[in-house]
């Protein structure tokens, strides 16, 4: 006989809690029968006394275990998915999955749409016009038998339990714990069924992890959950102190992938997919180390096999295909407006959740789960830290259909640069892998 009076005393005496009695408030909490109230209690318990790494894997297990797991055993070859923590032009799925997929990794991907100031892949893909995440469980794994990729929403029963705990947390401060980010991740990607997973993790004022040795942590104990639930499991920590590449924005990062499928695309960026393409490779089997999965990426590149391979995805899931081959078919902004730089010197630091914060304000983002978004808006900027810029020279351009909104936009986006006299660093885009 177990109550939750007990378990939530136990974690406030700063004891581990057993395996029984982490499912136990988690079966009881998904089904309704424990309240919020003592949830929520637990969860600040949990804030002030963390848990082990046996208790965060069986959490972990547990939230993954609360609805449907997918079963992706009917997709033949080694499963590979990607995640990343989220960052401001994170655009990184829409060129990565096809040319992993070009390679020959069957990608079966869930993913979700954004909210606040971080965008998310499901919204950048309805850029093209028709396209569709509603499809079936069926299609989804009929679609990557045949053309080795295709993208879903997240089902409403995947992690029922997570979903629940997220929304509490998020209301009661006890958000930011390493192991509660880390479980709440985990068991999403655990219960979408890959076999293997490579993270992207974030970090930077862009992120939600703001220091490195934060985003370490939470990378490390992430992957450590991956490899206890039997998943091969690899970290990326990238950097998101500045926006990824120079378009933030649906239907500009959706052209700004596009370019780089090409072969043109921003050098951060490039490194950036050649980095977990160069993962996912390995993981999937398909090459032996760094060195052969570059070549493998470079010659699907060149080859315009991966933007081949986007085409027919984007024309799989209902989309037009033409648009891949002609970008001026995606959605279009009506004013697209310089910003201008104003002084001489460099691009000492860009505080990044502001870009993001300033594509929200021009309608390209959610303010909440209910807002409808503008694909069209948002910002390119031409130039990156550690860029010399000109008095008057642009250093964005920002894309709008609403004249009030651009000039708040505008104000807030010239407020996020700082500037110095003299050069500084580049920092580099691949901080670590674990
Ligand atoms: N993202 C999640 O899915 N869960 C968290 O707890 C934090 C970020």
């Amino acid at each position: 006989f177990m109550r939750m009076y007990d378990i939530i005393m136990k974690k406030r005496n700063g004891e581990a809690l057993s395996k029984p009695e982490i499912d136990f408030f988690i079966e009881g909490y998904t089904k309704g029968e424990i309240p919020d109230y003592q949830v929520s209690a637990l969860m600040m318990a949990i804030y002030f006394r963390g848990m082990n790494e046996q208790e965060t894997l069986n959490l972990t297990m547990a939230m993954a275990g609360s609805g449907d797991m997918l079963d992706l055993s009917a997709i033949k070859g080694i499963k590979v998915d990607k995640h990343s923590t989220g960052g401001v032009g994170d655009k990184t799925t829409l060129a990565l999955t096809p040319m992993v997929a070009a390679c020959g990794i069957p990608v079966a991907k869930m993913s979700g749409r954004g909210l606040g100031h971080t965008g998310g892949t499901i919204d950048k893909l309805e850029s093209f016009p028709g396209f569709s995440t509603s499809i079936s469980t069926q299609t989804f794994i009929d679609n990557v038998n045949r053309i080795g990729i295709a993208v879903m929403g997240q089902t409403a029963d995947l992690a029922p339990a997570d979903k629940k705990l997220y929304a509490l947390r998020d209301v009661t401060a006890t958000v930011d714990n390493m192991s509660l980010i880390a479980s709440s991740i985990m068991s999403k990607k655990l219960a979408a069924g890959a076999d293997a997973i490579v993270l992207d993790v974030k970090t930077g004022s862009g992120a939600f992890m703001k220091t490195e040795e934060d985003s370490v942590a939470l990378a490390t104990e992430m992957a450590k959950i991956g490899r206890n639930a039997g998943r091969n499991t690899i970290a990326v920590v990238s950097d998101m102190d500045q926006p990824l590449g120079f378009a933030v924005g649906n239907a500009l990062e959706v052209k700004e992938a596009i370019d780089t499928l090409k072969g043109h695309g921003p050098e951060d960026f490039v490194e950036l997919c050649m980095t977990l393409g160069s993962q996912m490779l390995i993981a999937g089997g398909k090459a032996k180390d760094a060195e052969e999965a570059h070549d493998m990426l470079l010659k699907v590149l060149d080859s315009g096999a991966a933007l081949d391979k986007l085409a027919e995805f984007v024309e799989a899931q209902g989309g037009n295909k033409e648009a891949v081959y002609n970008t001026d078919l995606l959605p279009k902004a009506s004013i697209v407006e310089p910003v201008y730089s104003p002084v001489d010197g460099y691009i000492e630091h860009i505080e990044c959740d502001e870009v993001g914060i300033c594509s929200l304000i021009l309608g390209g983002g959610r303010e909440t789960k209910e807002s409808d978004i503008d694909l069209s808006v948002g910002i390119v900027l031409t130039k990156k830290v550690g860029d010399k810029v000109v008095k008057g020279e642009p250093i964005a351009y920002i894309h709008t259909n609403d004249k009030e909104k651009l000039i708040t936009a505008k104000e807030r986006f010239l407020q996020a640069y700082r500037y110095s006299e003299t050069k500084p660093k580049k920092s580099k885009i691949i901080k670590h892998i674990l």
